[in-house]
């Protein structure tokens, strides 16, 4: 205001150039797994954001029809389609951000551990790609299960000898953006206000919505009913799955999430303060090596990994539980990545 008063631009006008697609620095970003159901909508979504300006699609197959196709949108960056290995590295060199939903993705009556068999050495192969093209890129895994792929990736970096641990993220935007819904909709509140963490994994109860936390305050929903929107957060998968019958599960809302958490990233690159969204990172915040919680992001990827705050004795009761599980399927993805 003091600034117009005086004759010069808005406040408000200097942030915008300041982050318009002219002055935001080049970034690109690599969609692997960019021709599958997640894949497409990621692929449209991250076209539309002005932060990126070189995007990178590729996959086993299909990627030159979903590249042609998105690089008609009138928007900044420039598209190119990558098919098959000997492709790989070439869609990866000069990555900033790889977004990683590559995998098969669950049927009916399958949990996300079902998936492990396959989508851990998918996740190897790419990561051990990764390590030589673009070793500084944020990895955003999206690929199932993400309690395990996360630890193989840190494992595959390790052994490459370019892990840094505040470039690897488990994305577990979807259940944030699921709670959020959820909650919105028995608070009967506005859900473009609502902010819920959702902290420990990503998978059945290693899930776990923060409630108590949640913004803005609802003060009229009972035990019964906090109870139940966690439940729902926990299954909001399996929801989606059983609804597809058969034909694989979330991919829109999915590519929704996936687009916010790259956008975050982005956004920390770039130097923008006081990002934050929860991630499945390495943690020291519980005995965990790995954990969601609510994260900073800044030049250089996790800024900060932040705590979690004050809890109700309903979540520190689940968070008691979810950590058998959490470990375990950490181990899992440990002792794959070493042994194969
Ligand atoms: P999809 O089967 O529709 O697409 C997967 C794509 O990956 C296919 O186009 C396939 O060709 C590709 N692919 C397979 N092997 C590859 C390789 N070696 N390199 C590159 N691409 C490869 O599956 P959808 O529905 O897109 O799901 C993908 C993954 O995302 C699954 O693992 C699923 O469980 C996971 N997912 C994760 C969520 C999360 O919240 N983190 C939510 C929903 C799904």
């Amino acid at each position: 205001a003091a600034l117009r008063r005086g004759g010069g631009p808005s406040s408000s006008h200097l942030l915008r150039r300041c982050y318009s697609s002219e002055s935001a620095p080049e970034r690109k970003v690599a969609v692997l797994g960019a021709a599958g159901g997640i894949g497409q909508p990621l692929a449209l979504l991250m076209k539309l954001n002005p932060l990126v300006s070189k995007l990178a699609l590729y996959d086993i197959a299909g990627t030159p029809g979903v590249a042609a196709d998105v690089s008609h949108i009138n928007t900044r960056s420039e598209v190119a389609g990558y098919m098959g290995e000997d492709q790989l590295g070439q869609a990866l060199e000069g990555s900033d951000i790889v977004i990683i939903p590559a995998g098969v993705p669950r049927k009916p009556g399958m949990t996300r551990d079902d998936l492990f068999n396959i989508n851990a050495g998918i996740v190897k192969s790419l990561c051990t790609a990764i390590a030589k093209y673009c070793p500084n890129a944020l990895v955003n895994m999206i690929s199932n299960p993400v309690n395990s792929t996360v630890p193989i990736a840190a494992e595959v970096f390790k052994k490459a000898g370019t892990y840094d641990e505040r470039k690897l993220f488990g994305v577990t935007t979807l259940d944030v953006v699921r709670a959020k819904t959820f909650y919105a909709g028995k608070a009967k509140v506005p859900v473009a206000e609502v902010n819920v963490p959702v902290v420990g994994g990503h998978a059945g109860i290693t899930i776990l919505p923060l409630f108590s936390q949640a913004t803005p305050k609802s003060n009229n929903l009972s035990d019964d009913e906090i109870k139940a929107l966690t439940k729902r957060t926990q299954d909001g998968g399996t929801e989606v799955v059983e609804a597809k019958a058969g034909k694989g599960s979330a991919t829109l809302s999915m590519a929704y999430a996936g687009a916010i958490f790259a956008d975050a990233c982005l956004k920390g690159l770039n130097g923008v303060p006081d990002v934050v969204e929860c991630s499945f990172v390495q943690s020291n915040i519980t005995e965990l090596p790995f954990f969601a919680s609510k994260v900073k992001l800044g030049k250089k990827g996790v800024e900060e990994v932040l705590g979690l705050g004050p809890l109700s004795d309903y979540e520190k009761q689940g968070l008691e539980s979810l950590k058998p599980e959490l470990k375990a399927s950490i181990e899992k993805g440990i002792k794959f990545a070493s042994e194969k």
